[in-house]
């Protein structure tokens, strides 16, 4: 079967093909590792479009897991000729055609959705020119942030540091471990800590990695946020917020001083994840190295203009929750569209739309 070519064409008139083999980008790790600042970066290069998560792909591919992991619910399909390599078609085709419609074309495209690293190993044999990048930042601060800014993730209880912890750590050994399996050609480990730290050696390590020339864009993002032809931010993805800002020490160690004693005791064993990637679980506050003066700058211009910043953060929470209220008004418990629907004999409920990190 000849599959017919797939392309697109740019506001540039320019005409971009895209099939499995070309070399996406997919970012993930934890998600409040960074995940969006880096997709922000690299957004800003013009031959790169990452663009907003697309929820759907990590989603799809937690369903395919499922299937052929269940033994009667793979024996069926087998059964209905739905074989390893027509699922592995559908998916694939499933994933390139969202990561290439849902934004502008671009000669590289990339994909950040924080799971899909999971399935790093399965998404190279769909993509096999893919590149990967994992992105490791101190586990305390991202359970710091999970917990503090209220971001739902399935199976973390945000009432329990230690229980956020232990996920995180359960998480990220599956992660790096499928980044491993990749090996260093195909994936590339990122720290958050030393990319805001170092902003320049890092995105030139990660553009070499990419096979993508240096670009200077790509220091200065935060002129492109939804410029046309720039970045494209989604007014509900909650690091909206502070993506829009330069890249800034900000986020570093606002968690010191904020766990509970008992889980700061206990953390080499709760999280030996840490360890394992270099952070010392031990040391409150860590030492992860001194910014260079390019940071500290923006930095400072940051807190200088720090009434303006929070202004901004605040409407864009603000809005964030209105459209939230508004759309769980309209599908939620005691709406029109959620009460009691009536088909025949049967009763069912609505169940409202679970929205969490995937
Ligand atoms: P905090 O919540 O600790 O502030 P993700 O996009 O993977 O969810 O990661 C979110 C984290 O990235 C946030 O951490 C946020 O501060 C940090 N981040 C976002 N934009 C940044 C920027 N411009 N400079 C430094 N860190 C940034």
């Amino acid at each position: 079967m000849v599959t017919p070519e797939k392309y697109m064409i740019g506001s540039n008139a320019a005409k971009y093909t895209y099939d499995n083999n070309m070399p996406l980008i997919f970012i993930g790790g934890m998600p409040r590792s960074g995940t969006t600042l880096l997709r922000v970066l690299l957004d800003a290069h013009p031959d790169i479009r990452c663009g907003e998560e697309t929820r759907v792909i990590p989603r799809l591919l937690g369903m395919k897991q499922q299937w052929v992991k269940a033994p009667i619910e793979a024996r069926r399909l087998q059964e209905a000729g739905i074989t390893g390599k027509v699922l592995d078609a559908a998916v694939g085709s499933f994933i390139l055609e969202v990561i290439a419609r849902h934004g502008e074309p671009a000669p590289r495209l990339c994909n950040k959705d924080p799971f899909t690293l999971r399935s790093a190993v399965y998404l190279h044999s769909l993509f096999p020119n893919a590149k990967f990048i994992l992105m490791i930042r101190d586990g305390r601060a991202v359970v710091h942030s999970i917990i503090n800014r209220k971001v739902t993730i399935s199976g973390f209880d945000l009432s329990d540091f230690r229980q956020c912890m232990k996920k995180w750590n359960t998480a990220m050994q599956a992660m790096f471990n499928q980044c491993q399996q990749l090996g260093s050609t195909f994936c590339l480990p990122v720290y958050y800590e030393q990319l805001v730290l170092h902003p320049k050696p890092w995105l030139e390590q990660i553009l070499k990695f990419l096979q993508v020339p240096w670009n200077d864009s790509v220091l200065h993002h935060d002129q492109l946020v939804n410029k046309p032809g720039g970045i494209s931010l989604s007014k509900l993805e909650r690091s909206t917020d502070q993506v829009i800002k330069p890249i800034n020490l900000q986020a570093l160690s606002k968690w010191v001083g904020q766990i509970p004693a008992d889980v700061v005791q206990d953390m080499a064993n709760i999280a030996p994840m840490l360890s394992f990637l270099g952070y010392d679980p031990n040391l409150n506050p860590p030492d992860y190295g001194k910014p260079d003066s390019f940071v500290i700058r923006n930095s400072k211009v940051i807190e200088d203009n720090k009434v303006m910043w929070e202004e901004r953060e605040r409407e864009l929470a603000e809005h964030r929750e209105a459209v939230r209220k508004a759309l769980k008004a309209k599908t939620g418990a005691g709406s029109e569209e959620s009460k009691i629907k009536r088909t025949g004999q049967r009763v069912q409920l609505e169940k409202p739309y679970k929205e969490d990190k995937v």
